[in-house]
């Protein structure tokens, strides 16, 4: 016997959510059906493929294989579907983003052109920090990721796209403010004794901020606010907690916010660039390639 679509398609829901009152909500089933869909799917597999600890439920051994041979079936009766289409000469389907904090100011723009061309295709656009990012990665979540500082332990295909530089922000009341477009830049020691609001670990501008400083002899400084968001840092440091370091792309957002200056100093802007990215196993589909090269496309490489 073999498990049957549906089966799969609970199965891939309860693991998703690790539970099954919330996998019945969002299928809008009930949970006894559930209950039942996986416990038919068990034996068909011969083995228990969750195991509930305290409230939660893991995944054994046989359920993540199990995901892993699902995620990659439903991806490619996706492909499928939208090769279809695509002979039929029609672009639809489902496209799945996960970006940077830092590239949301820049990706739901072109999103939205994109889906004007295309109005047929379902996009879903999940914007997490560098670790939740890598997490998606891990478990095959997306079609394209833009992110910088690719990690080393998945295989992935990168191709470089825009710059992502990281400066020095302050606000104008702020001592360092009188080092701004001056002909002499504030020594990086100097910025080192400031009081620092930083995006929270597992950030990937955090991590990019700490390893330049690692890489100028200086280890430790002092964070005075962690915020998991660009924007309450600018809004913090323009009310006056300190200095930051911020992309490039999050202050010619907020350039409105007229308490808020660029800060010179030497060895910045720490130099970044954000990639494209996909797995290297996975085959694109049709729809996620077209948005690939819109994003390829010359102009906006140079923005
Ligand atoms: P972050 O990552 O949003 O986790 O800081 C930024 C980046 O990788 O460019």
């Amino acid at each position: 016997m073999r498990p049957t679509l549906h089966q799969l398609e609970v199965f891939s829901e309860v693991a998703r959510r690790g539970s099954f009152t919330r996998a019945a909500e969002h299928l809008s089933i009930s949970q006894p059906t559930v209950s039942g869909q996986i416990k038919q799917l068990s034996q068909t597999v011969g083995l228990p493929l969750f195991e509930q600890i305290g409230r939660r439920l893991f995944l054994t051994e046989a359920g993540e294989a199990l995901l892993a041979s699902s995620h990659e079936m439903f991806d490619s009766l996706d492909r499928f579907q939208m090769a279809i289409a695509d002979f039929q000469g029609k672009r639809r389907g489902k496209l799945k983003l996960s970006v940077v904090t830092t590239a949301q100011y820049i990706v739901p723009r072109l999103l939205g052109e994109f889906c004007m061309a295309y109005p047929d295709v379902d996009v879903s656009l999940q914007v997490t920090n560098h670790a939740q990012l890598t997490e998606r990665m891990e478990e095959n979540r997306d079609d394209l990721y833009i992110l910088s500082h690719p990690p080393q332990h998945i295989d992935l295909k990168l191709e470089p796209f825009v710059d992502n530089s990281l400066i020095v922000v302050t606000s104008r009341s702020h001592p360092f403010a009188r080092w701004t477009a001056g002909s002499k830049k504030l020594p990086i020691r100097k910025l080192a004794e400031a009081e620092f609001v930083m995006r929270e670990p597992g950030s990937g501008t955090r991590r990019a901020i700490e390893r330049h400083f690692a890489k100028h002899g200086i280890s430790n400084v002092c964070v005075r606010l962690e915020l998991n968001s660009n924007e309450a840092i600018a809004q913090a440091v323009a009310g006056g907690l300190g200095v930051t370091i911020l992309s490039r792309h999050c202050l010619e957002s907020v350039t409105m916010h007229p308490d808020l200056v660029r800060v010179d100093v030497t060895h910045f802007p720490i130099p970044g660039q954000w990639y494209i990215a996909h797995l290297s196993g996975k085959k694109l589909s049709v729809v996620a390639q077209s948005f690939r090269e819109q994003l390829l496309s010359p102009s906006l490489m140079t923005a």
